[in-house]
């Protein structure tokens, strides 16, 4: 008999344990959902930590107006009814690394299959009669961009003959910069300007500074222009012989065959990438830039050397992107900007982004760029659609703030070594660029101790500032 009871103990003990332990795992997750479904929100920060985020835009943590991340997991797609958004999610769920672990090696295989994946949601999405009501309430350039969304491949006008850019004959080692800017047609005078003063190829040897190196470096500079086409009949005249010629004289445009609109930006980067791949394997460094902006080329030098002395040390040039970054920013919802994007379009936040005239990221970093770029749905805002490889390749833009896209503060640039102190500033006309450039080189004596701008030091020392012949504005 106590055989038989110890006996059923034991059985009882080996069924009852695990019931109970499953019964309390399964109080546990109701009690942690409910909690979660209920609580408070996620601080943003926590969701989306942005480091060396210079702005943040206003407004972004209160305006309930605006879509948010999710709050909790089971929130698959909280910005549902946005075309950009709703594209771009089966493409990210294509490629999830938990749910589709295999995808990636069958991806880099096969190309093509990035190409009808996008294609095919493209006419899921727009084929809805609804869809279609709320795509011919867009402003009529997003309808043109949505309708050519799909399309990446245009045919080049005009391109350096096989070699990455303009450059030195017989270089001796692998170009160190690649400047690479964006510019249009018409604007001939800015490309002149820049191609006499802080765009000059060849040799050119950094700003002498106090490094470990002794004050001497240099490196090979490469320049390309990156141009779409104008319509001849808007305006009124054909100027293609005109840019043929300019690429015969100087080498250093690619134009391809898209109109040179200002939504079509981002056809420039990604067909630049796809470019560069191909011609510019060896390239350490790409400064892609605005036709309108000044750079001190020299301090460019030195700065990216530094870099790559540093990434000896320790390997970071992968996700290498410097400029002014702009973190949490929202769209502009101001139907009159020229950066309005309805929210019938994208819904969120841009993830942050280096914007305002010019950035500057590793030529390894151009080419995963590339490999990212199909799969991401193109976006009208150039700027921001870097961001969003950006975004997907986990790489941040870092920023500096030697780059000043807002000008410079207050009366600084009075001083006579201020441009001695940026890598970049924005906006700048050709004659601007010219006479800033011949002022570089007259103080270039007085203001050879100066350093580079820093966020630590607030505002930036400069030894004995006499204060001066102003430097044109
Ligand atoms: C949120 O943003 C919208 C659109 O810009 C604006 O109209 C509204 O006043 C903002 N709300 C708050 C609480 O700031
Ligand atoms: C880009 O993708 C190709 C294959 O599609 C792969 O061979 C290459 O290594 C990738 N490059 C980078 C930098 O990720
Ligand atoms: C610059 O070099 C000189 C001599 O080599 C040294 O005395 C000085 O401390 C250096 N300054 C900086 C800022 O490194
Ligand atoms: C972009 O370029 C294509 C090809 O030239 C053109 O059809 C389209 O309208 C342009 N998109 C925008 C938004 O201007
Ligand atoms: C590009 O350079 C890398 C090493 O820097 C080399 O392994 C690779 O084969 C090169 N690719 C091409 C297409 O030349
Ligand atoms: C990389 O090297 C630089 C310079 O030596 C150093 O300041 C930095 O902390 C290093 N970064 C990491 C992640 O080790
Ligand atoms: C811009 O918004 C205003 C007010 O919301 C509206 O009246 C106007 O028609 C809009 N303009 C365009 C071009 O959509």
């Amino acid at each position: 008999m106590a055989r038989i009871y110890c006996h059923l103990r034991r059985v009882l003990i080996c069924v009852c344990t695990p019931c109970i332990v499953v019964a309390l795992m399964f109080l546990y997750i109701t009690v942690m959902m409910c909690m979660a479904m209920t609580g408070k929100r996620m601080p943003l920060g926590l969701i989306h930590p942005v480091e060396n985020n210079h702005f943040v835009a206003s407004g972004t943590i209160t305006n309930k107006s605006f879509a948010r991340y999710p709050e909790t997991f089971w929130e698959i797609n909280p910005h549902k009814g946005a075309f950009w958004n709703q594209l771009q999610v089966v493409v990210d769920r294509a490629f999830n690394p938990i749910l589709r672990p295999n995808m990636f090696k069958r991806v880099s295989e096969n190309s093509m299959f990035h190409k009808s994946l996008l294609r095919r949601h493209f006419s899921q999405v727009i084929d809805s009669d609804s869809t279609r009501r709320k795509f011919e309430k867009l402003p009529q350039q997003l309808q043109d961009f949505m309708s050519h969304m799909q399309k990446r491949e245009y045919p080049t006008l005009n391109q350096p003959g096989g070699v990455c850019g303009a450059g030195a004959n017989y270089e001796k080692e692998p170009p160190l910069l690649l400047l690479a800017i964006k510019t249009t047609v018409l604007n001939f005078k800015n490309r002149q300007a820049i191609r006499k003063t802080w765009g000059q190829v060849g040799w050119i040897a950094g700003q002498k500074r106090n490094s470990s190196r002794g004050g001497e470096s240099g490196g090979y500079v490469r320049r390309v222009f990156l141009l779409g086409k104008e319509d001849p009949e808007e305006l009124g005249v054909d100027v293609s012989k005109l840019l043929r010629l300019e690429s015969e004289q100087y080498g250093d445009i690619i134009q391809w065959d898209f109109k040179d609109t200002f939504f079509n930006l981002t056809l420039k980067d990604v067909l630049f990438w796809s470019w560069f791949s191909r011609f510019c394997n060896h390239t350490h460094f790409v400064f892609k830039g605005d036709d309108d902006v000044f750079v001190n080329t020299l301090n460019m030098i030195a700065f990216l050397q530094d870099q790559l002395e540093m990434q000896q040390e320790n390997k970071t040039l992968q996700d290498f992107m410097v400029g002014d970054v702009i973190g949490a920013a929202l769209p502009s919802r101001v139907n009159k900007s020229k950066y309005f994007i309805p929210d019938s379009f994208y819904k969120g936040f841009y993830p942050s982004y280096a914007g305002g005239g010019g950035v500057v990221y590793s030529g390894l970093l151009a080419k995963r760029l590339h490999n990212i770029s199909r799969r991401v749905q193109l976006f009208p805002i150039d700027d921001v659609y870097v961001g969003m490889c950006m975004f997907r390749l986990n790489a941040h833009p870092v920023y500096h703030p030697a780059f000043l896209t807002f000008d410079f503060p207050s009366k600084e640039e009075e001083e006579m070594c201020s441009y001695h102190t940026i890598l970049l500033v924005h906006k700048r006309s050709p004659n601007q660029v010219v006479e800033l450039w011949a002022h570089m080189k007259n103080t270039q004596t007085q203001c050879w101790n100066v350093t580079l701008r820093d966020t630590n030091k607030g505002k930036n020392k400069v030894k004995n500032k006499p204060k001066l012949i102003v430097p044109p504005k």
